[in-house]
């Protein structure tokens, strides 16, 4: 079969604006509205935030051009993806690794990341109910504390994600992903810039800006290094098959190059966006920018609380936050599904089931690290630390990697040509540059840094 007569099996986009929605759903999540602003507290803010740019500029993009140029010359699940250009391109069947590695990261993140996306669940009902009405810093911090610390009550809201997620996954491309993807990034985008605006008006505008964009390099250490560089890729959803298996529902017709600098644009915004909304709220109210995991939990309800109509503002947040968590939920496990699917003939419903109850079974390690097992560590990191480190630090940084060189080393010239269709030969020079040489030496010199070996 011709390649441009290849066609997933398990489904395909019905436009490019679809392909663009569906990826920046996936792209846009609990990553940039909950992680990147905790990270960007403990590392210390702006110096942080500036390695993060230049990680989503520098690897991110060229990154995910190669990811969807994968998907959709192989149009499969990335394991499968992976054999057949491995086939294509001679060489050795090993570069299956790529797709393995991903799908078991994507299952592993779902597991807490289900959790949190419980966490953002049980707060739209606190807010539709008013508990933050006229709420302090210190009792919205306290609401959060009792709350993470029951086990029981983060284990029926990370139960009630699990089911919504696999829910929609058991629907397939075409009934479920779609559907849920079309309006509501939008609305959630005006909703931050409102937040903005309100973060405006505490007087601590000003220090929330400069927290994040007056460089200071001295806050810069290894590990931060490694974990803007970690955030770069968990944010784009990059390195572990997400965007690979998204790509490969790609109709033959899309500019893939305009198509990836869109995505990390609408990422990166929103990311920013969500900093300059909560840092001015930390500072008016005193709290701690390192506070970890429940910094948007502790801060958010503070703001409603306090503002007009924020009752009603508070828990409309929550709720399109719970929906850009969801359609980032259901590309984690795509990989995971079609797997198999194509592997052992399951229906989707079926393999939905499964691959559900093994996640949510997992999922219970993060659970109980708030509460139970909290003072359970490895290294100094709990359960839900550990897994974040494993996969977004060294997992998908590594299957970028494996991807740029992949991509830039294996590949044909005129397979990717192809592919990217990019008609000016200096960009496409640039971009074989960053793919071959910048983006695996700059992701394996941050590693080595981290762990201390430069
Ligand atoms: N990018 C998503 C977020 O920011 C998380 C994610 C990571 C989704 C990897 C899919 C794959 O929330």
């Amino acid at each position: 079969m011709k390649i441009s007569e290849r066609q997933s099996v398990h489904g395909q986009w019905s436009s490019r604006w679809t392909f663009i929605m569906a990826a920046t759903g996936a792209a846009v999540g609990l990553g940039n509205i909950w992680k990147f602003p905790y990270l960007t507290g403990q590392n210390g803010g702006s110096a942080f935030v500036l390695v993060y740019i230049v990680c989503v500029a520098a690897l991110g993009i060229p990154l995910m051009m190669a990811e969807i140029l994968l998907g959709r010359r192989g149009r499969s699940t990335p394991i499968r993806t992976m054999q057949v250009l491995a086939e294509e391109t001679n060489t050795t069947q090993w570069w299956q690794i790529i797709g393995w590695s991903g799908t078991l990261a994507g299952m592993l993140i779902l597991s807490y990341y289900s959790v949190i996306g419980g966490w953002t669940l049980a707060y739209i009902f606190k807010s539709i109910g008013g508990t933050f009405n006229g709420a302090s810093g210190q009792f919205a911090a306290d609401t959060f504390s009792a709350f993470t610390g029951s086990g029981t009550i983060l284990f029926i809201w990370h139960t009630v994600f699990m089911v919504l997620t696999m829910g929609v996954v058991a629907g397939g491309v075409q009934g479920g992903l779609e559907k849920a993807v079309q309006f509501l990034m939008p609305t959630l985008f005006i909703l931050l810039v409102l937040m903005v605006g309100y973060s405006m008006t505490t007087g601590f505008f000003g220090k929330g800006l400069a927290f994040l964009f007056t460089p200071d390099f001295s806050k810069l250490t290894g590990a931060s290094m490694l974990s803007a560089m970690g955030q770069a890729f968990f944010s784009l959803s990059l390195g572990m098959g997400t965007i690979m298996i998204y790509g490969s529902y790609v109709p033959r017709d899309t500019s893939i190059a305009s198509t990836s600098v869109a995505i990390a644009l609408a990422d990166t915004g929103v990311a920013l966006l969500a900093g300059m909304a909560i840092f001015p709220i930390v500072f008016a109210n005193n709290l701690e920018p390192g506070s970890g995991p429940g910094l948007i939990f502790q801060t958010l309800p503070v703001a409603f609380g306090n503002m007009t109509g924020g009752q009603a503002f508070g828990s409309l947040f929550f709720i399109l936050l719970l929906i850009a968590a969801w359609t980032s939920s259901i590309s984690l496990i795509e990989p995971l599904v079609t797997w198999l699917i194509e592997t052992y003939g399951m229906t989707r419903i079926k393999a939905s089931l499964y691959s559900g109850i093994f996640t949510w079974l997992l999922g219970l390690g993060t659970v109980w690290s708030f509460n139970r097992w909290a003072e359970l560590t490895f290294l100094g990191l709990t359960f839900f630390d550990l897994l974040d480190f494993v996969t977004s630090n060294l997992m998908l940084p590594l299957g970028g990697i494996l991807i740029a060189l992949f991509v830039g080393w294996l590949m044909r010239a005129d397979s990717t040509k192809a592919e990217l269709n990019i008609h000016n030969p200096a960009i496409y020079a640039a971009w074989q540059a960053l793919v071959r040489y910048i983006a695996p030496v700059a992701v394996f010199i941050v590693l080595l840094n981290a762990i201390g070996l430069l």
